[in-house]
C-alpha cells in the first residue's frame, strides 16, 4: 500500500494537529469530562468563556482563562484580509463529476477541496454511482477536470464495484486497471472502524500518497445501526458529529475532497414538503460544505437539488447514470 521508504518527509506536516493535551493545565481528567460534554477540539475549547470551561471541567477559572487563550492563540483565530483569504482559496481542487449541470450546481467546477459533499437519497437514487465515478475524475489531470490524485472509498455497505470503476474509467480514457489500482478501499465494519480509519487515511498521506478525495458510502448506516434505541440517540449523534468534524479537519489540512453519501427516512410527522429526511439531522446538515438530495426523474433521469448552500442558491438540475458516466441529458423538450 503506502510507500514507507522516506521517513524524512514525514516530520513538517505533524505538527499542525495540535490537540486539547497541548493546552497549559488540561490534564487527562479534564480531557475526559470535555469530551463526554462534546468538546474535542481546540475550536470547541477557545468558543467557551471562562466559567463555561470551569462548569465543564472543575479546574478554576485563572486556570481556564490561561487555557481558553492558549487555544485561541494556536488556532489564530484573528481576521485575515481579502486577499489572504483568496490566497487560501486559491489552492482548492476540484473534481469533475461528469456531468455540466451537475458542475454548475455545486459552483462550477465540481466537488471541492477543503469541503465535504454530502449526497443523500432514497435507495438507487445514485449515490454510490456519484462517489464511484467521483474516485475515478479525481485521477485525471486538473485541465481535464481532476486533482491529479487518488482516492480512498470507505465501504460499509460492500457496494464498492471494481467492475463499474473499469467502465467509468474507460468513459474518461484512462486505463482501466491503473484506474484501480489509484482507489484505496477499506471495507468498515462498524462505526468505530469507520472512525479509525481517518488516522489511517493520514497516515497514508503522511507517508506520501497524493488522496484527493475520501468516499465515506454511507456515513450513517453503522451509526444508524448501532445506536436504534430512542435513549441512544444523544450519544449517536454526538459520535457522527465528532466524526465529522474529523473528516472536516483532513479536508482542511490536506486539501482533499470528502463525499459521504446518507440514507433518507420517512418522515411520518412531516406534513409539509418532502416527507423524507436525511438520516443524521441537523449534525450532517451543519458540516456538510454541500449537500446534495438525488432522486429518480422521468425516464432514466435523475434530479439533483442543492440544498441550503452558505454561498450558492438553492437549485436543481437533471443529470444521467450512463454504463460510462454521469452525463448530462438534453433538456429541450422537457418541461
Ligand atoms: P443505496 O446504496 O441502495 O441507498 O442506493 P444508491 O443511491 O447508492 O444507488 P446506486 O448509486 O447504486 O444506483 C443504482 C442505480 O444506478 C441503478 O438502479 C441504475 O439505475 C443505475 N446504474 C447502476 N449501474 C449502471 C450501469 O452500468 N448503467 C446504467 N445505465 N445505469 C446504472
Ligand atoms: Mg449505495
Amino acid at each position: 500500500m503506502a510507500k514507507k521508504d522516506d521517513e524524512g518527509k514525514k516530520t513538517k506536516i505533524e505538527d499542525e494537529g495540535k490537540k486539547l493535551t497541548d493546552l497549559p493545565g488540561i490534564g487527562p481528567a479534564a480531557i475526559a469530562k470535555l469530551e463526554s460534554a462534546g468538546v474535542y477540539d481546540l475550536m470547541g475549547v477557545a468558543v467557551l468563556s471562562p466559567p463555561a470551561l470551569s462548569e465543564l471541567t472543575g479546574l478554576g477559572e485563572a486556570v481556564c482563562r490561561k487555557a481558553i487563550q492558549a487555544a485561541r492563540n494556536m488556532l489564530d483565530l484573528g481576521f485575515v484580509d481579502a486577499s489572504e483569504y483568496e490566497r487560501r482559496r486559491e489552492d482548492i481542487n476540484f473534481i469533475t463529476t461528469g456531468s455540466r449541470n451537475l458542475n454548475n450546481l455545486l459552483g462550477g467546477r465540481g466537488i471541492e477541496s477543503k469541503a465535504i459533499t454530502e449526497v443523500f437519497g432514497a435507495f438507487g437514487s445514485g449515490k454510490t454511482q456519484f462517489a464511484l465515478s467521483a474516485a475515478v475524475n479525481v485521477q485525471l489531470p486538473k485541465e481535464q477536470g481532476g486533482a491529479n490524485g487518488k482516492a480512498v472509498y470507505i465501504d460499509t455497505e460492500g457496494t464498492f464495484r471494481p467492475e463499474r470503476v473499469k467502465q467509468y474509467a474507460e468513459g474518461v480514457g484512462a486505463d482501466p486497471n491503473k484506474v484501480l489500482k489509484n482507489i484505496f478501499v477499506a471495507r468498515a465494519f462498524n462505526s468505530d472502524h469507520q472512525i479509525l480509519l481517518v488516522d489511517k487515511i493520514n497516515e497514508m498521506i503522511k507517508n506520501g500518497e497524493p488522496i484527493k478525495l475520501v468516499i465515506v458510502d454511507s456515513l450513517t448506516a453503522h451509526f444508524r445501526a448501532e445506536y436504534s434505541g430512542r435513549g441512544q440517540l444523544a450519544d449517536r449523534q454526538q459520535r457522527l458529529n465528532r466524526y465529522l468534524h474529523d473528516l472536516m479537519k483532513l479536508a482542511e489540512q490536506r486539501n482533499l475532497a470528502v463525499v459521504v453519501t446518507n440514507q433518507v427516512m420517512a418522515n411520518p410527522a412531516m406534513m409539509f414538503g418532502d416527507p423524507t429526511t436525511a438520516i443524521g439531522g441537523n449534525i450532517v446538515a451543519h458540516a456538510s460544505t454541500y449537500r446534495i438530495y438525488f432522486r429518480r426523474g422521468k425516464k432514466d433521469s435523475r434530479v439533483a437539488k442543492l440544498i441550503d448552500s452558505p454561498n450558492l442558491p438553492d437549485n436543481e438540475t437533471v443529470f444521467m447514470i450512463t454504463t460510462n458516466g454521469l452525463k448530462d441529458i438534453d433538456l429541450k423538450g422537457e418541461d
